[in-house]
């Protein structure tokens, strides 16, 4: 296999963090060479609280992902979360200037700066500006307008923002670990990478990442994001139901969740009990597992009026390539049953596939992000026109990305 680049990702979530290295070959395939997942603990709701623990979960990562490949971690692409995740859709309008009157890459690029003015406050920061489609003299649709004769060209873009502030302590936790950012994506977007493919993007379709704080969701219509936003509660909600209903530790709810909830109430008989070991009581006690999922239910239906709330106010009443989810949460069982009846949707769980070498463990939808940060970085490299627009001081394309890291064992 020729090797095209070596790329790291860094997913830094509420419950875990998990550094993936991977090689991506001439033909675009990834291969993971080092994977290192460690408990965090700085984070609350994908927002760092605590600098100090952060940067070791990172760093620990990064350790194991080392250890295991004989890579060296040099930078890499991070993801990023928290409620503080907006988005919003700016057009962009430019008179074609060439003598021939044929759209150049300049005039693109113009048409995007101007869809880039829109006032944002200067405590937010831009992350991603994506091109959703170009309007050519009136004519809606255009992916690609290079070489089109036209008098205006109008761009229609997706940017996506965050506080600056929850970057920065991003940010700074990342190069206290020792490794430098390649490039800063928003969650939801890097699990897209790893779990929609063209079609259904083409189609329509969302995404939603479960994890342990926050649902990273994203909206697609015609090839694109429309909407993206993080939704402030996760799989943590359902645990702590459970602990409060039934007067148990966190650590027990969560295996009682684990192990034996679902949110498909027609799955429980009313006679099944649980013998659980509670902590601080000398006999084990038993529960009613029908109360159990009884609680998971409830918690998990809000979780889908939330999300479905959320649908209706980006203006859209039904995505055709339903809604997919993926995150560690979605593992709960029943979790496509009943998103299925509240979202009024087809819904499906979906984990990272069609990657190759050290993969044992990351065809789990809990690894959605880290791969999908990869496959990101995979997308940017290479091709001759980018799908992405890049800001002035953008990641120096290939040349860096292939000095990502250096052999320890050359
Ligand atoms: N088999 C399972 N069934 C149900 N829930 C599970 C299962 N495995 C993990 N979870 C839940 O998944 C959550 C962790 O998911 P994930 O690893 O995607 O979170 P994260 O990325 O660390 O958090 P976030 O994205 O919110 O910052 C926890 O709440 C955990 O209880
Ligand atoms: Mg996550």
């Amino acid at each position: 296999m020729e090797r095209e680049a070596v790329l790291v990702g860094i997913d830094v979530g509420t419950s875990k963090v998990c550094a993936l290295i991977g090689e991506v070959s001439r033909d675009g395939r990834l291969t993971i060479m080092g994977h290192g997942t460690v408990p965090a603990s700085g984070l609350k709701k994908g927002v760092v609280i605590n600098i100090d623990q952060t940067v070791r979960s990172i760093a620990d990562a990064v350790e194991r992902a080392e250890r295991l490949s004989g890579w060296k971690i040099d930078r890499a692409f991070v993801g990023v979360g928290g409620q503080h995740v907006e988005s919003l859709n700016s057009p962009g309008q430019v008179a074609v200037t060439g003598h021939q009157r044929e759209v150049t890459r300049e005039d693109v690029n113009r048409a995007i700066e101007v869809a880039r003015a829109v006032s944002i406050p200067s405590n937010r920061e831009v992350l991603h500006v994506e091109r959703r489609g170009f309007t050519v003299d009136g004519q809606e649709g255009v992916k690609d307008p290079l070489g089109m004769s036209a008098l205006r060209l109008e761009v229609e873009t997706h940017i996506v923002t965050a506080s600056a502030t929850a970057v920065q302590n991003l940010s700074k936790c990342v190069a206290a670990a020792g490794v430098k950012i390649d490039e800063l994506v928003v969650n939801s977007l890097a699990s897209s990478e790893a779990v929609l493919n063209e079609t259904e993007k083409e189609l329509g379709v969302g995404l939603a990442d479960i994890g342990a704080g926050t649902i990273d969701l994203a909206l697609f219509q015609d090839g694109s994001p429309f909407h993206t936003r993080v939704l402030p509660v996760g799989g943590n909600n359902v645990t702590n139901d459970v602990a409060i209903g039934l007067k148990t530790s966190l650590l027990v709810a969560e295996e009682l969740k684990v192990r034996h909830g679902t949110c498909d109430l027609r799955a429980v008989t009313d006679d099944e009990e649980i013998s659980v070991s509670v902590l601080g009581e000398d006999a084990g006690r038993t529960v009613s597992r029908l109360e159990v999922c009884q609680i998971i239910e409830a918690r998990m239906r809000e979780t889908f009026e939330l999300m479905h709330n959320e649908i209706r106010a980006a203006g859209v009443g039904m995505l055709p390539a339903g809604i997919l989810l993926t995150g560690g949460a979605a593992q709960l069982a029943g979790a496509a049953e009943l998103g299925r009846e509240v979202l009024q949707m087809p819904v499906r769980v979906v984990a990272p596939s069609g990657i190759g070498g050290l993969v044992d463990t990351l065809l789990n939808p809990s690894y959605s992000t880290a791969v999908g940060l990869l496959q990101w970085g995979a997308a940017s490299l290479g091709a001759g026109e980018p799908t992405r627009y890049e800001s002035a001081p953008a990641r120096g394309g290939l040349g860096r990305l292939r000095d990502a890291l250096r052999s320890v064992f050359p």
